[in-house]
């Protein structure tokens, strides 16, 4: 038989086949090369979200100019009123520090269409109105010196911009908007230093291939080849961004992104505000499901947090100085039914958040896994418990909860911690008192 020989041009095929499919890997958006950009974000888990623009002058919702209708030339005239007070930036910057958060994500441009960068595309822009500054750039600035990761939040959806909906019906209106849209994320994708995330919201009203948002992120990749993108261009992205609502993505990275009370932008008489405990279950659950949490601030007009944020965050930022360590770089959990319990992992090790404190027994059911040994997170205080083949059971706890407003317990377990309770509900012995097995 003849020994198998390729042909000199059968192996320079081949070898440029392997060596194309390994540099598709490699490229920006290949696995490999997403998986290198998004490490960071995956073991950060925790970010800020900042609503703010004219609308803030309003304190009616970011919806304001739609949601009731204002013209275009009244609504304008706010740009004659946006004054920010110097740097507002550095109070979010230390407010996210603070509260543990690793990065932030500020809208440069919101559905009005209003820029708080500077740009050479339109005069609608915060450094070329009364307010005369780059906000953008003093943004950037407060993110870095707080060691934050800087995200720009770009709607693509403008009420401002006279073709921002004649480009759907009108070819030489997308191709001037288009433009216009690619052009500004090109400008902020070049002007402002090392970029780390582009938030694209609202692709009303084209679609990708309106919106040529291939050569968008090409683009955008070229100029910031460490970037992450979100799903909300059209394309897929490098991460859903489930809104409002905590819902894994199917075999993709996912943020969900929340308001503290109902609104994004600032709302004066918005007083819906979520607990502190509400905000930390809610990063429980993403930190345990394997996604990110980006919590929304609304400053009002003038740069100032709203009061009832920076108390919010205050409580959330104390528990993550000393709980912290459970949720950044978390691994996905498979531990999650309890009446008063949350959970993540790391590892072998089970985080039980204790969120209603139930006094002096805290049961964990359905655990595959046998527990070595139960901590107090904060104390490392070891404590007694008893493990049989359904429950494990942590007792002789203080019948006030040690920490606020969640109280967190380490399990060490033999192997990684899983819950069935279909398993238990299955096979859990059922006859009782009085009645005949
Ligand atoms: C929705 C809202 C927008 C907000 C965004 C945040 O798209 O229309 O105002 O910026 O959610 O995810």
């Amino acid at each position: 038989m003849q020994p198998f020989k390729l042909t000199r041009r059968e192996t320079f095929v081949i070898i440029g086949g392997l060596a194309s499919a390994v540099t598709s890997w490699a490229r920006a958006g290949g696995p490999a090369d997403r998986e290198r950009r998004m490490r960071w974000w995956r073991e950060a888990k925790f970010g800020m979200f900042i609503h703010w623009g004219l609308y803030s002058l309003l304190g009616r919702h970011e919806w304001v100019m739609e949601n009731e209708a204002i013209p275009i030339r009244e609504y304008e005239q706010l740009a004659k009123k946006f004054l920010p007070k110097p740097n507002p930036a550095r109070e979010w910057a230390r407010l996210a520090r603070q509260a543990g958060m690793k990065y932030m994500v500020m809208t440069t441009k919101h559905h009005e269409g209003f820029c708080l960068f500077d740009t050479k595309l339109t005069n609608y822009c915060a450094p070329q109105q009364a307010c005369k500054r780059d906000l953008v750039r003093e943004y950037v600035e407060a993110a870095r010196a707080e060691g934050l990761r800087v995200g720009f939040y770009y709607s693509l959806m403008d009420w401002h911009h006279p073709d921002g909906a004649r480009c759907e019906t009108d070819e030489a209106a997308r191709r001037r908007f288009v433009d216009y849209i690619h052009g500004q994320i090109r400008e902020l994708m070049t002007n402002y230093g090392k970029i780390d995330i582009l938030w694209y919201d609202v692709p009303w009203p084209l679609d990708a291939k309106g919106w040529e948002s291939e050569k968008m992120n090409e683009m955008v990749f070229s100029l910031q080849p460490d970037i992450i993108v979100n799903n909300r261009n059209r394309l897929e992205g490098d991460f859903a961004t489930p809104e409002q609502r905590i819902e894994p993505a199917k075999g993709q990275a996912w943020e969900a992104c929340m308001t503290m009370n109902d609104s994004w932008g600032y709302h004066r008489a918005d007083d819906n505000w979520k607990s502190p405990k509400t905000i930390i279950r809610n990063l429980i659950t993403c930190a345990r499901m394997g996604g990110n949490y980006l919590l929304n601030i609304g400053p009002e007009p003038d740069g100032s947090v709203p009061k009832e944020s920076v108390r919010i965050l205050e409580v959330v930022g104390r528990w993550m100085s000393r709980n912290g360590d459970t949720i950044y770089g978390a691994e996905p959990c498979r531990v999650s039914r309890s009446n008063y319990c949350n959970f993540t992992r790391k590892g072998n090790t089970l985080y039980v958040h204790v969120y209603f404190w139930p006094g002096d027994t805290v049961t964990v059911a359905g655990l595959k896994t046998r527990v070595k040994a139960v901590r107090m997170h904060v104390t490392k205080e070891p404590l007694k418990f008893r493990q049989d083949e359904y429950r494990v059971q942590v007792y002789g706890l203080p019948l006030k909860p040690p920490d606020d407003p969640v109280t967190t317990l380490d399990f060490e377990c033999e192997s990684e911690p899983v819950q069935d309770m279909d398993w238990v509900r299955r096979t859990k012995p059922r006859a009782g008192v009085g009645i005949e097995a």
